[in-house]
């Protein structure tokens, strides 16, 4: 199974110690580990305005990992941000890193599915990114995720789909084996989406612009970061090398929220 990692607060905070980071006075310091997605924190900034959030929002971020997104959001729009995840050492790890940031009282997570998942009063709005690639059935995973919307809500995503037949080659960053994996062509995951009560409003490639962040990436030498992943400089890798040859493409979309 993927995301199995343990000692991850153990590893971040002895990487914090030794390179003296405060990620209060500098939260950029954890973008190259805390933003588990191709494209990173840029990435995080272009589903941001798409969601037309203020400081009395509420966001509602499904597979939210490290938190690395959840917590640039609450930085950047004063909005409350509430992650779900169902990987208890990521759940914990994001709570830890949203405390060394200072940021608890308005970023919480929860280790929970979405289907289980309860809150007091809908969210305005959601993201979710790098997650439905886990999912197999995926309409009513969204249908979950606009069940807890209010009527007219908005959902960013940032998703990778297949392009034709061909399988990357494994491990990827979301699958060691491909056991797990479930990639659908753009137009079936935007078509489960819309069955799942979403109208698309934006629904585009993203893939040259992610495979120049790479190259951009490349260019900067290694990230400065703790390992965290099981073998994670090879998914990444073979991440980028899918993306080249086309395997996979990378998709943004924003979809809003039907009225019942
Ligand atoms: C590639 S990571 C992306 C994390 C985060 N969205 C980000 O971009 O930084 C995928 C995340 O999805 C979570 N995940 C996988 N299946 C899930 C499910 N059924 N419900 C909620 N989260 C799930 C994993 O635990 C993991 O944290």
């Amino acid at each position: 199974m993927t995301y199995q990692e343990t000692d991850l607060i153990a590893k971040i905070d002895a990487f914090l110690t030794e390179a003296a980071i405060d990620p209060t006075d500098d939260p950029s310091a954890l973008n190259a580990f805390d933003q588990y997605h191709a494209g990173g924190a840029a990435a995080v900034n272009l589903l941001i305005p798409t969601l037309q959030l203020g400081n009395e929002s509420t966001v509602l971020d499904v597979g939210a990992g490290f938190g690395g997104p959840a917590r640039q959001i609450a930085r950047q729009t004063g909005a409350r941000v509430i992650g779900v995840d169902i990987t208890a050492s990521y759940v914990e790890t994001a709570q830890w890193l949203t405390e060394r940031c200072g940021l608890s009282d308005r970023v919480s997570f929860e280790e929970i599915d979405i289907a289980e998942y309860r809150h007091d009063g809908p969210f305005d709005a959601a993201i979710t990114m790098h997650v439905q690639m886990n999912i197999e059935f995926k309409s009513p995973w969204y249908r979950a995720i606009a069940d807890r919307l209010v009527d007219g809500g908005r959902l960013a995503i940032w998703e990778v789909c297949r392009s034709g037949d061909q399988m990357p080659t494994w491990p990827m960053p979301w699958s060691l084996d491909g056991t797990d994996s479930f990639l659908v062509a753009p137009d079936e995951l935007e078509a489960d989406i819309v069955a799942a009560g979403f109208r698309t409003m934006e629904w585009e490639d993203a893939s040259v612009w992610v495979a120049d962040w790479f190259a951009a990436l490349q260019s900067g030498g290694p990230p400065v970061g703790p390992a965290l992943l099981d073998d994670g400089f090879t998914r990444v890798l073979n991440y980028a090398v899918a993306l080249q040859d086309s395997s996979i493409v990378v998709r943004r979309g924003l979809f809003i929220k039907k009225s019942a």
